[in-house]
């Protein structure tokens, strides 16, 4: 992969080139709203009707008509969306039925398909929000025994767990590795496990954890001898450090998108807050979803956490939530102390960062075990030693976006002292898809002590975006960004004083910066302290 690259295509068509973030009014349920759209959109038909000729008044006439199409198609869409995810989300965490659960879903498909045909059929000439897409299936197609959904996650300081699925149920589960490339000088052995869910059954899930490691080198590994040579790069010991981070991902048109564009820049590591295959109970989009990911997540660090997309709960029928999630992607959970694969930690660039991924769907309360563990991980940094403190989950706190308000309140109440004590430096979230940036908060008030919150679930989903941002909102003053667009972002902790935030929006065959922020550590002596409404 080429060294990273924060600036856009010098020349884009007319059609791609900045469209800044302003805010229009319309009036839906009786509030005020905001969304993203392209400052050139009207100025160019209203430059076409000023010219007073015949063609520009037909051209006028024909695009309100095609605005009103798109408009009555994203309000139909939204509003039936939601339901039906309201549905879904039910089904999953296990207060609804499956059955009704199924429904909702199937007839999110047939919207999907009308909303999409809908935006084709109205062809408005402006920059159009990327529709919902439909599924990327993956299929496999080497013997049973093949090693395929592989990805790696670190395991404490020099260490990797490899974590790959075989159909062959037989296969070992091993792994032999070393620098050159078909010259293995080191193996390891691990373990593997199955699970149900009901008619389907699980290949092999392997997982073996391989160091101790070099940093920054490159290792060739082959899994379960029998696959393929696959390459990855250990992380740095020391900044900098490249962090990739992408919520909400799935597998579809868009994801794909987002995919080639991270692909398409270096980077250390990826950290993901949330809903990941969008399996939603069928199983094989499990599968599917680890093929799709294989090239990059094979290559580098993916560390994940956990969003409602994961949970598929079945009480009815004994299924409990999550336990797909925890099968295929394990994370390093018991090495930080947690006694749950929901909530973790782990330290990167030799320790100059600490990254806490918290469980949106774990208990959080007061008197919780994912409260007295997040107590107990945060009293062990040293902020001397370890200048960047970052915190993923899947709900936002802080939320302008008209999509899941308030979902993300109680863990908030119930949290955010813990981490504003802590001095943490930015909180990632997912969930909405959509992308918002707002300044350092500390209990709705801006405050240079508390983190910077960031909302990224705009990785790909099948969902579609999340297209209405309130205006009115109580948080409104504090969103510095917002736009509904697919995309990716990266945090490039420079220094231990210093990183730059960039949001990378899928133009098509580009990955368009729209956003960088640069970021002071808290530790910093140099920070400032105390409470202030600038933009920090
Ligand atoms: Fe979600």
């Amino acid at each position: 992969m080429p060294a990273p690259t924060y600036l856009s295509p010098p020349s884009l068509p007319l059609h791609h080139t900045a469209t800044a973030t302003t805010s229009t009014r319309l009036l839906s349920g009786g509030r005020r709203h905001r969304r993203s759209r392209p400052r050139h959109m009207s100025g160019l038909v209203l430059l076409k009707a000023k010219a007073g000729d015949v063609d520009g008044g037909a051209e006028l006439l024909l695009a309100s008509r095609r605005h009103a199409v798109l408009g009555v198609a994203r309000v139909l869409f939204a509003a039936a969306n939601e339901r039906c995810l309201r549905g879904m989300d039910r089904a999953a965490l296990g207060r609804g039925g499956f059955f009704a659960g199924a429904m909702a879903n199937s007839w999110r498909v047939l919207m999907q398909g009308l909303a999409s045909l809908m935006f084709l059929c109205a062809r408005a000439d402006e920059y159009v929000r990327q529709p919902p897409s439909p599924l990327v299936l993956t299929p496999h197609d080497k013997p049973a025994a093949h090693p395929q959904q592989v990805h790696i996650s670190t395991v404490g300081r020099n260490k990797m767990r490899i974590s790959w699925v075989t159909d062959d149920r037989s296969t070992p589960s091993v792994v032999e590795y070393g620098e050159s490339r078909g010259n293995y000088t080191a193996s390891a052995t691990g373990d593997h496990a199955t699970y149900k869910y009901f008619f389907y059954e699980s290949g092999a899930i392997h997982h073996v954890t391989i160091g101790p490691l070099a940093p920054s080198t490159t290792y060739h590994y082959r899994c379960g001898k029998a696959g393929d040579e696959l390459t990855l790069r250990t992380p740095p010991a020391s900044l900098p450090l490249e962090l990739v981070v992408i919520g909400d991902l799935g597998q579809t048109r868009w994801t794909a998108s987002t995919l080639a564009h991270i692909g398409g820049a270096d980077y250390d590591m990826l950290l993901l807050p949330g809903d990941l295959s969008y399996a939603d109970t069928q199983q094989p989009l499990w599968d599917s979803f680890g093929r799709l990911v294989q090239p990059l997540a094979s290559a580098r660090p993916w560390m994940v956490t956990e969003g409602n997309h994961e949970a598929e709960a079945l009480p009815v029928v004994g299924f409990a939530p999550f336990v797909a999630y925890n099968a295929r992607w394990r994370m390093p959970h018991e090495e930080s102390g947690s006694a749950s694969n929901l909530y973790y930690s782990f330290d990167a660039a030799g320790g100059a960062a600490h990254v806490v991924m918290l469980g949106s769907y774990a208990e959080f309360e007061e008197g919780s075990a994912q409260r007295a563990w997040l107590e107990r991980d945060l009293a062990g940094v040293d902020r001397r030693r370890t200048p960047w403190l970052l915190v993923l989950l899947h709900a936002p706190w802080y939320n302008t976006n008209q999509a899941h308000q308030g979902e993300g309140e109680a863990m908030r109440a119930a949290m955010e002292a813990l981490l504003y004590e802590a001095r943490v430096d930015v909180v990632f979230s997912g969930h909405v898809h959509a992308y918002e940036r707002f300044t350092r908060i500390y209990d709705n008030e801006a405050d240079g002590r508390g983190p910077m919150y960031i909302t990224i679930g705009d990785g790909g989903n099948r969902e579609g975006l999340a297209l209405e941002f309130l205006e009115d909102h109580k948080s409104a003053h504090l969103s510095m960004f917002q736009e509904a667009s697919f995309g990716h972002g990266r945090l490039r902790i420079v220094d231990e004083t210093s990183a730059v935030w960039t949001w990378h929006r899928n133009d098509d065959e580009y990955a368009t910066v729209r956003d960088e922020v640069w970021l002071e550590s808290l530790a910093s002596p140099k920070q400032v302290t105390g409470r202030h409404d600038e933009e920090l």
